[in-house]
């Protein structure tokens, strides 16, 4: 039998197959609505774009020995994750203090709460600096425990437009809170060659920072700016292509990720700011109040452990971690943002 004539029919274009936006790109960003998707990042020990995933709960929860009706407080709310499991600990009870300096996702992470049930009589959720804690005293009164997760979270480093990752082509900015200070292309820009080499060198330890100094320092002689990631990062992989070494990308590599560390730390004061921290918390927590902090490199961990030891020569603190904890190896091979964490403890006399 004679078949139809078929009339070719043009195909309609799918207009989904290369969104731009990050938004767009990852189902990630919308954890409700696509639970397997986040299960399958998970599993593969990476972090779904737009979560964080908190780390040490286990070790932290332990350390803090939360009992409901106390009042803690949260430094580096996040996503919410140690937030939640402290919580949980409180039991609908007492009152939790959150703050972080971020202002782009203090207000996703505030819904998500508020979502979950958690209104201002049990969780007190604030923008600011931890270097000012003492601010929150007249509101919160002295605290039961305090929690500091330091460093980045997950989300600031996978949104492109912050400017935190290498990978990823975006303004050089790295600013946790984006109202304030100078953004990173113009800090770089304002600094002297021995100052950028100094700055690799004291927060990242960088083994080939006089190279990278002179290689920035070149680029702007060129007349070029370096305004975004990956203009930093092709200047950083040029200024050391030669070095000699079986596994020259991960060198390459590794160099990329202190030296946006570094940048990172000097944009945000992180040193100043924790330092200012460490300071206040003695007075902060009530007698017999818990600190807990969950540092990511050697410069924080430093800081951490000299306040605590002198605290507790000068009798403040009763108790203080012999040995940083680490998360378990089963926990740093699911999750690699897990691997460098180190966690201390102090309990105020
Ligand atoms: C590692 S993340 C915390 C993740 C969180 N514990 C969770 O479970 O989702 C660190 C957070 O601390 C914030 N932060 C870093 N330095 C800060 C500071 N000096 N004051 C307030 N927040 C700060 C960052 O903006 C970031 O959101």
């Amino acid at each position: 039998m004679e078949q139809p004539e078929q009339k070719h029919q043009r195909r309609v274009r799918y207009k989904g197959t290369h969104p731009q936006a990050f938004e767009a790109k990852y189902k990630e960003l919308q954890p409700e609505k696509y639970p397997e998707t986040i299960e399958k990042v998970m599993q593969k020990g990476n972090t779904p774009a737009g979560m964080h995933r908190p780390i040490c709960v286990d070790e932290i929860l332990q350390v803090l020995h939360i009992t409901p009706k106390e009042t803690g407080l949260d430094a580096t709310l996040g996503y919410g994750g140690h937030t939640m499991a402290m919580l949980q600990c409180m039991d609908h009870q007492g009152r939790l203090f959150a703050i972080d300096q971020d202002p782009i996702e203090l207000p996703r992470t505030q819904e998500r709460l508020v979502n979950l049930g958690y209104g201002p009589d049990r969780l007190v959720i604030k923008q600011m600096n931890f270097s000012e804690i003492d601010q929150l005293l007249p509101e919160s009164g002295l605290f039961d425990f305090i929690l500091a997760d330091l460093g980045v979270s997950s989300m600031q480093i996978d949104n492109p437009e912050r400017g935190f990752s290498f990978k990823t082509e975006g303004p050089l900015d790295l600013r946790m809170n984006p109202e304030t200070g100078i953004p990173a292309m113009y800090r770089l820009r304002n600094m002297s060659e021995e100052e950028i080499e100094g700055m690799l060198v004291e927060n990242a330890d960088e083994p080939y920072a006089k190279k990278i100094a002179a290689a920035i320092i070149a680029e702007y002689h060129k007349g070029n700016e370096i305004s975004t990631t990956t203009q930093l990062q092709k200047v950083i992989k040029n200024a050391i292509k030669t070095i000699p070494s079986n596994d020259r990308e991960e060198e390459i590599k590794k160099s990329c990720q202190r030296s946006f560390q570094a940048l990172r730390i000097d944009v945000n004061h992180e040193y100043e700011a924790l330092d200012a921290f460490l300071e206040k918390i003695p007075q902060m927590l009530a007698k017999n109040g818990r600190v807990a902090i969950l540092s990511f490199h050697s410069g924080e961990d430093r800081l951490v452990k000299k306040s605590f030891q002198y605290y507790f020569r000068e009798g403040i603190y009763q108790k203080i971690a012999p040995e940083f904890i680490r998360p378990t190896l089963e926990e740093q091979n699911a999750n690699s943002r897990a691997r460098s964490a180190k966690l201390r403890w102090a309990i105020k006399g």
